[in-house]
C-alpha cells in the first residue's frame, strides 16, 4: 500500500467535507428548480442527480456509494458502487438521495430535500436488497423505552410517560399510505395525534429526534435508504432509531438474507451506520419544516440547508445566496 493511500484510510469524513458536501446538495436543489410543479419526477430527479454528481467529483474524498438510486444500468442514477470525490483524502461510505420526495416536487408540495450521508468506509449498512423498512424515531428519551417489536400503544404510553407528556399532546409522524391503515387506526385508539406525511420520511425521521419540532415521533414503513441516510442524522442529533427490515415478499426477503441482512433483527442506528464519524447534509429544495426550499431574491437563489456531524453533535443552519446568473 502506498504512504497516500495509507494516509487516505487513516483520515477521518471532517468537518470541511462536511462543508464541501453541502455545495452538492445546494447544487442538486437548484438544478431541480425549474422541475417544481412541472407533474415530471424523473426530470425533476434527473437534473438533480446531474447536479449532485458533477458537484461529488470536484470533493476532496474517496466515496464509494454504498446506498444510491439503484444498480449501474439504472442510468442516469448515482448508482451502488459507484465510486465519487477527486480520489483523494478520507475513504468514505456515502448513501445519496438527491430529491427524497420527487413526488413532492413534481407536485410543487412541501417537504421535498436533496440528501447526503456520509461514514468511514465500511461502516454504512447496505440494505439496498430490501426496499422497505419499518422505522421508529425519537430523541434520546426513547432509548431504553421503546421497543419496535411492541405494539404502537405500549411505545406511545411509554414514551410519552418518560417525556413527561400527556398521550394526548403527543404527535406522530406517519407516511400516509393504505399499509398504515391499521397503524394510524392504533396510534388514535392511544390517545395521539398523527402527523400524516405524503411523502419524505427523512425529514419526519429528523423532526422526531429534534427537541424543537412539533412532531414527537416518526413511524412506520418506509425507504431502506431513507432508513440508512436518517440513521446518519440521527446519531448526529443524538436521537433514538429503531427499524426492521419488511421485505414485500419471499423473493425479496430470500435476496435480503443472501446479502447478509438479518429479517428478524432489530436494527438500531449505529447498526446502520457505525462509528462516529457521520455527517448528513441536506437542502430544502421546496419548503419544509426542516429547511426552506430554494428561493429567488432578486437576482439571486437562496438555499438553506442543515450540516449535523456525529464527531462533534453539532446541527449547523447555512444559508447561501448564488448568484442566479451563474446558473443559467
Ligand atoms: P423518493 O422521493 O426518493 O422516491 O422517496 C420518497 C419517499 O416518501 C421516502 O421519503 C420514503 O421513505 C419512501 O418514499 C416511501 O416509499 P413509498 O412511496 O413506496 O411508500
Amino acid at each position: 500500500m502506498s504512504t497516500t493511500e495509507t494516509a487516505s484510510l487513516d483520515q477521518h469524513p471532517d468537518r470541511n467535507l462536511a462543508l464541501e458536501l453541502v455545495r452538492a446538495t445546494e447544487a442538486a436543489s437548484i438544478r431541480a428548480v425549474p422541475w417544481i410543479g412541472r407533474g415530471e419526477k424523473n426530470s425533476a430527479d434527473k437534473a438533480a442527480v446531474d447536479a449532485m454528481r458533477a458537484f461529488l467529483a470536484t470533493v476532496n474524498f474517496d466515496g464509494l456509494i454504498v446506498i444510491g438510486e439503484g444498480e449501474k444500468d439504472e442510468a442516469p442514477m448515482l448508482f451502488n458502487g459507484e465510486h465519487v470525490g477527486n480520489g483523494r483524502g478520507p475513504a468514505c461510505d456515502i448513501a445519496v438521495d438527491p430529491i427524497d420526495g420527487t413526488s413532492l416536487t413534481a407536485a410543487g408540495r412541501q417537504n421535498a430535500l436533496s440528501v447526503i450521508a456520509v461514514s468511514d468506509r465500511g461502516t454504512m449498512l447496505d440494505a439496498s436488497s430490501v426496499f422497505y423498512m419499518d422505522k421508529i424515531v425519537t430523541n434520546a428519551a426513547g432509548a431504553g423505552v421503546i421497543d419496535i417489536e411492541r405494539p404502537i400503544g405500549d411505545n406511545i404510553r411509554a414514551f410519552a410517560k418518560a417525556i413527561g407528556k400527556d398521550v394526548g399532546e403527543l404527535r406522530v409522524a406517519v407516511l400516509d399510505r393504505p399499509r398504515h391503515e391499521g397503524l394510524i387506526a392504533d396510534i388514535r385508539a392511544a390517545g395521539a395525534g398523527t402527523r400524516l406525511m405524503l411523502d419524505g420520511d427523512v425529514a419526519g425521521g429528523i423532526n422526531a429526534a429534534r427537541y424543537e419540532s412539533r412532531i414527537d415521533m416518526c413511524v412506520g414503513i418506509g425507504g431502506s435508504p431513507e432508513g440508512i441516510t436518517t440513521a446518519a442524522a440521527i446519531k448526529a442529533l443524538g436521537g433514538f432509531m429503531q427499524t426492521r427490515l419488511a421485505p414485500r415478499n419471499d423473493e425479496e426477503r430470500e435476496k435480503g438474507i443472501a446479502a447478509g441482512l438479518d429479517m428478524d433483527r432489530t436494527y438500531e442506528a449505529d447498526d446502520l451506520v457505525a462509528g462516529n464519524n457521520t455527517i448528513f447534509v441536506a437542502t430544502g429544495v421546496t419548503d419544509g419544516g426542516l429547511v426552506a426550499g430554494v428561493s429567488r431574491r432578486g437576482p439571486t437563489l437562496r438555499t438553506e440547508s442543515i450540516v449535523l456531524r456525529s464527531h462533534s453533535g453539532t446541527i449547523r443552519r447555512i444559508v447561501a445566496d448564488h448568484l442566479a446568473s451563474k446558473w443559467h
